[in-house]
């Protein structure tokens, strides 16, 4: 047994029924017990450290020194199987996710400054013009599945639109993604179509340069390699589409559940700011994200953590520290730490963008469809089992059948 399996014998796990049923329960509970760093079990029995409180999360964000990113500093290295089903996020790639120091603020910098030339006005029209799209394939209906048919496509169409794609690459692009995200058996596969895309798309922006990401990028001082940006395009997209997607969904199921939203439902337009925002308080995306690798044996939080173990940071968890609500009134504020934090916090101005796109979408489908109602009790419905994210396998509702302009947009 290594150092960690020794600290983390009776661990509590981060899997299984008690996290699936109640993954909020499970976090307190954890704090309770343990405190504001806990030694927990990933699938598999891997252990890791959970760091739940929210002045523990800033602190280990905020030391990139001594809480570093490169996935090969894992210790566990030796016992994580081949089929192991989280490897998908610790596999190393030389992305700016995984880099480190100066040559992480090379990249992440070219990347700011590529999101920052996004005009937000032509952002929040191609959302608009995204949604009234896919409202127009259900609207005539009465029904629809608004995960699976809205909150999940729109990230995707808004960043290929970011990113200057061929109108005729899109569908495919965005079957690859979301084919990518599912850690199943043709994830390998879509990802591999995906970077394939990718490169293409830096091939055509060398010939044909445009007002876009790739093209920023291409151009940018920093001297950014092709194989570099092709790497940073793919981290972009997925770090954009899953989150964004499961804030748009968690939105609206607030705002179709809880009955402060209700009454404004119809003319609903000044409360879907504050429901994004509760929502990144309350029920955020990102649950949990892996992580940061102590780079030296350190304490955190009461606890002994040895050079090259992983902590998780429990940004939900984090969200929802009795310390930090009793010091009055934080869910007003935009204090959460939903984005993560730090040097490797998602990078500015990407929240802002993340922003315009979710509001567009959730006001735009209220708009179209303003009685709009859940098709199920809200207690029957099902959240992905993800550790990492959170956000719901289906949200179907209903509504008066819409007029849908003929020929389409
Ligand atoms: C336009 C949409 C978005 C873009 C382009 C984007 C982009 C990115 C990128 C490039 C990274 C990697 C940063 C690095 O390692 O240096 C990142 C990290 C991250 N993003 Fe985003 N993102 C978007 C939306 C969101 C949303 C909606 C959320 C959650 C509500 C979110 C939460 C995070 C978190 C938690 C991290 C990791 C933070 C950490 O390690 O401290 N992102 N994002």
């Amino acid at each position: 047994m290594t150092d960690a399996q020794l600290t983390h014998t009776g661990a509590v796990r981060l899997y299984g029924p008690e996290f699936q049923q109640d993954p909020a329960g499970l976090y307190a509970r954890i704090k309770r017990e343990y405190g504001p760093v806990a030694p927990v079990l990933l699938d598999g029995d891997l252990p890791a450290w959970f760091v739940c409180g929210y002045r523990e999360v800033h602190q280990v964000t905020s030391d990139s020194q001594l809480f570093a990113r490169d996935t090969r500093r894992w210790n566990q290295w030796d016992n994580v199987p081949a089929d192991w089903p989280q490897l998908g996020f610790v596999a190393y790639n030389p992305s700016l996710m995984f880099t480190e120091g100066d040559e992480h603020r090379r990249r992440a910098g070219a990347v700011s400054d590529a999101l920052a030339e996004v005009d937000q006005f032509e952002l929040r029209t191609l959302a608009e013009q995204a949604g009234d799209r896919l409202i127009d394939t259900f609207a005539g209906t009465g029904e629809a599945d608004l995960m699976e048919q809205y909150a999940s496509t729109i990230p995707l169409l808004v960043t290929a639109g970011m990113y200057g794609m061929p109108e005729a690459d899109i569908p495919s692009l965005v079957r690859d993604i979301t084919l990518s995200v599912n850690a199943d058996a043709e994830s390998a596969a879509a990802h591999q179509r995906v970077a394939e895309a990718m490169a293409r798309l830096v091939e055509l922006k060398h010939r044909q340069p445009g007002e876009d990401v790739p093209t920023r990028l291409i151009e940018h001082p920093s001297g950014l390699t092709d194989e570099e940006i092709l790497l940073d395009l793919v981290v972009i997209i997925a770090a954009a589409h899953q989150p964004t997607s499961y804030w748009i969904g968690n939105t609206i199921r607030l705002m179709l559940t809880d009955d402060r939203f209700a009454t404004t439902l119809a003319g609903g337009r000044a409360s879907v700011g504050q429901a994004l925002n509760e929502v990144l308080w309350q029920d955020t995306p990102t649950q949990n994200f892996i992580g940061r690798f102590a780079t030296r044996d350190t304490q955190v939080g009461g606890q002994r953590v040895r050079a090259g173990d992983l902590l998780i940071l429990g940004l939900a968890a984090a969200n929802a520290d009795p310390q930090l609500h009793s010091c009055g009134g934080a869910a007003g504020n935009h204090a959460q730490m939903s984005f993560g934090h730090g040097e490797h916090g998602c990078p500015w101005p990407a929240p802002e963008l993340a922003e315009v796109i979710a509001k567009a979408a959730v006001e735009v489908l209220l708009d179209r469809l303003p009685d709009l109602t859940l098709a199920v009790h809200p207690e029957q419905l099902r959240w992905q089992p993800s550790v990492w994210m959170r956000g719901l396998v289906s949200l179907p509702v209903t509504f008066t059948p819409a007029y849908v302009p003929l020929g389409g947009r």
